[in-house]
C-alpha cells in the first residue's frame, strides 16, 4: 500500500521557521463593504473567483444541442487555434489540466531515467511530480530577490552533460528572464519548457508568454486568469513537438491503423463542453488581463508606503499579469508577522493565501533535497501571501482590503 511521507517540524530544523501556519477561518463579515452593491450575495471576499460573462453558455448551449460533448468537436479546434494565436505561437494541444500538459511536454522530449531537469525550488508542486511522472531527475534552482523568479544564471551554471530540459516557471504571472535562459540552453542543446500555468497575457520583452520557449504549457483551473473549470494546453513553434503531444493525449493511436500504438500514449484530452467555454474565456482574456493589471495599480498605490510591506515586483522588460496579487510582509517593520496579518484579515472577511512551500521542504521530497538549501525561496515562502486577486475585483473592495491593511499595522 501507497504510504505518506513523513515530515515533523522538528525534523525540518531551521526550516521550520518559514512553513505557514493553518489558513485562518475568514469570518462572515456582511458589513465588510458598505457600498459594495453585491454583499447580500458575497459574504466574504474570495482570493479568486471565474469571471463568465461573455459567451460561455452559448458556446455550451451549441455543443449539447449539436450532441458534441466528448473529445472531438469543433470547440477543441477553435479553442487550440484561438489560444495559440493569443500566445504568438502556430500550435496548441489542449488538454485536461496544467499538470498534464507538463508531462505532456516533457514526454514530447524522451527524458529518460538518469535526465536531469531544472525547474526552480519556489514553484507549485505540479511542476516537479511532472518531472517525476518522466522518471527524470529534478534539480532545483533558487530564485533571484528582484522578480521572485527563477534565477537564470543558477540556472546556467546547474546545466550538466546530463541536463535534458529546463522549465522556468513565470510565478504569479511574472515572466522569468528568458533570453539569458535561451542562451545558455541552446549552448548546451537543452530543452526549455516555460511553464505558463500562471501567465495568461503575460510578455517578456513585448513577446507573450508561452512562446517563449520549445514549448510552454498552460493551466485553465477555476482560478486561473482564464479558465475551463478543469484545462490545459501545450503551446508551441515546433511541429514535431505538437504532432507528438497530440498523438500522446490520445493514446497515442497510429495513424496507420486503429488500436496500433507506437508509444505508451495517455488519456489526457480535454472535452468540447470544456473548449466551448475555453474560446469564450480567451475571447476575453485582454480585458481580463486589463483588469488585473488596473487592480494591481490601485493595490499598489495604496499599499507601497506602509512600512514593512513589499509590493509586487515588474521588470522594466515584463508585462506582469498579475494572476495573484502578492505581497511580502517584514515583521519588524510591520510590527506583525505575515501569518498574525493573514489573521486579521480574515477576520475582516478577505480570504488570502501564503506563498509555495519550496519543492525542498516538502516531505514528499525531503529526502531527494536534503541539506539543500534556497534562501530567496525560504524568504518568499516565509513571508509572501496573496490578497483577492479576481479580475472582477471591484475598486471598493481594493480600498477596503488596503484600508484593513493601513489600519491594523502595529507600527502606524
Ligand atoms: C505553476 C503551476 N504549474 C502547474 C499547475 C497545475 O495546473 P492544474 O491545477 O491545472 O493541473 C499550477 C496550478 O495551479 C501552477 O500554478
Amino acid at each position: 500500500m501507497l504510504t505518506p511521507s513523513e515530515l515533523s517540524l522538528e525534523e525540518m530544523g531551521e526550516l521550520a521557521e518559514i512553513i505557514p501556519a493553518s489558513d485562518p477561518e475568514v469570518q462572515v463579515h456582511y458589513r465588510a463593504i458598505p457600498s459594495f452593491e453585491e454583499t447580500t450575495r458575497r459574504s466574504i471576499i474570495p482570493v479568486c473567483e471565474p469571471t463568465l460573462s461573455g459567451n460561455e453558455l452559448q458556446y455550451v448551449e451549441q455543443a449539447i444541442k449539436t450532441n458534441w460533448i466528448s473529445s472531438a468537436g469543433s470547440f477543441i479546434h477553435d479553442f487550440e487555434a484561438t489560444f495559440a494565436a493569443a500566445c504568438g505561437t502556430r500550435y496548441g494541444i489542449a488538454c485536461a489540466n496544467g499538470t498534464v500538459a507538463i508531462h505532456l511536454a516533457l514526454a514530447t522530449l524522451g527524458l529518460e531515467p538518469g535526465d536531469e531537469v531544472l525547474l526552480p525550488a519556489f514553484t507549485m508542486i505540479a511542476t516537479i511530480n511532472a518531472v517525476t511522472y518522466c522518471g527524470a531527475t529534478p534539480v532545483l534552482v533558487d530564485s533571484e530577490p528582484d522578480y521572485w523568479q527563477m534565477d537564470v544564471q543558477q540556472a546556467a551554471e546547474k546545466i550538466t552533460p546530463r541536463t535534458k530540459a529546463i522549465v522556468p516557471v513565470h510565478i504569479y504571472g511574472h515572466p522569468v528572464d528568458m533570453d539569458p535562459l535561451m542562451e545558455a540552453a541552446q549552448a548546451h542543446g537543452v530543452a526549455v519548457i516555460e511553464d505558463a500555468a500562471e501567465a495568461h497575457g503575460g510578455e517578456y520583452k513585448g513577446r507573450r508568454c508561452g512562446g517563449l520557449g520549445d514549448a510552454a504549457t498552460f493551466s485553465f483551473y477555476g482560478n486561473k486568469i482564464i479558465t475551463t473549470g478543469e484545462g490545459g494546453m501545450v503551446t508551441t513553434n515546433n511541429a514535431e513537438i505538437a504532432k507528438l503531444a497530440w498523438n500522446l493525449r490520445d493514446h497515442a493511436f497510429s495513424t496507420e491503423r486503429h488500436f496500433w500504438h507506437k508509444f505508451v500514449g495517455f488519456n489526457y484530452r480535454m472535452t468540447n463542453l470544456q473548449a466551448a467555454v475555453g474560446l469564450a474565456q480567451v475571447e476575453q482574456l485582454d480585458k481580463f488581463v486589463a483588469a488585473r493589471r488596473r487592480n494591481a495599480a490601485e493595490y499598489t498605490s495604496r499599499l507601497q508606503d506602509i512600512p514593512g510591506i513589499t509590493t509586487p515586483p515588474q521588470a522594466e522588460w515584463a508585462k506582469n499579469v498579475y494572476w495573484m496579487y502578492g505581497i511580502l510582509v517584514d515583521k519588524e517593520a510591520y510590527g506583525m508577522n505575515r501569518d498574525q496579518l493573514r489573521q486579521a484579515l480574515a477576520e475582516h472577511g478577505i480570504e488570502t493565501r501564503t506563498f509555495f512551500i519550496p519543492m525542498h521542504c516538502q516531505p514528499v521530497y525531503w529526502q531527494m533535497f536534503k541539506g539543500q538549501r534556497y534562501p530567496v525561496a525560504e524568504r518568499l515562502c516565509r513571508d509572501g501571501f496573496y490578497l483577492p486577486s479576481a479580475s472582477s475585483l471591484t475598486l471598493e473592495e481594493i480600498e477596503y482590503i488596503a484600508g484593513v491593511i493601513r489600519e491594523v499595522c502595529p507600527n502606524l
